[in-house]
């Protein structure tokens, strides 16, 4: 093996010590910020009222962590994520 070559990663060492396969993919990051609660998230929509506080865990961008902000308004919404997006 050259120089130039590296061995492929192993599917381990591509999702990196957090064990998530997805990271460091701009197009799927572009992908979720266009997302919104009503297609990606319509199972919780019949469950949202006024004034409830969420936890989106791996909300990514954040795209649908807004609008369901708006759905539970004056309620709130965090969002935590691995990465710093
Ligand atoms: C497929 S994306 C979905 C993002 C968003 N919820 C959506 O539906 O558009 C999964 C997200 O979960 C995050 N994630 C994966 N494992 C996580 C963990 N253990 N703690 C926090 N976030 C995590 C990733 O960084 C990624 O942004």
């Amino acid at each position: 093996m050259t120089a130039e070559q590296t061995a492929p990663q192993s599917p381990q060492a591509a999702a990196g010590p957090e064990g998530y396969l997805y990271r460091d993919n701009a197009g799927l990051e572009a992908d979720l910020a266009r997302r919104t609660a009503a297609t990606a998230a319509d199972f919780v929509l019949p469950y949202l009222r006024p004034g409830m506080r969420l936890l989106d865990c791996g909300c990514g961008p954040g795209a649908i962590t807004l609008d369901l902000a708006k759905r539970v308004a004056p309620g709130s919404v965090v969002g935590i994520d691995l990465r710093r997006t």
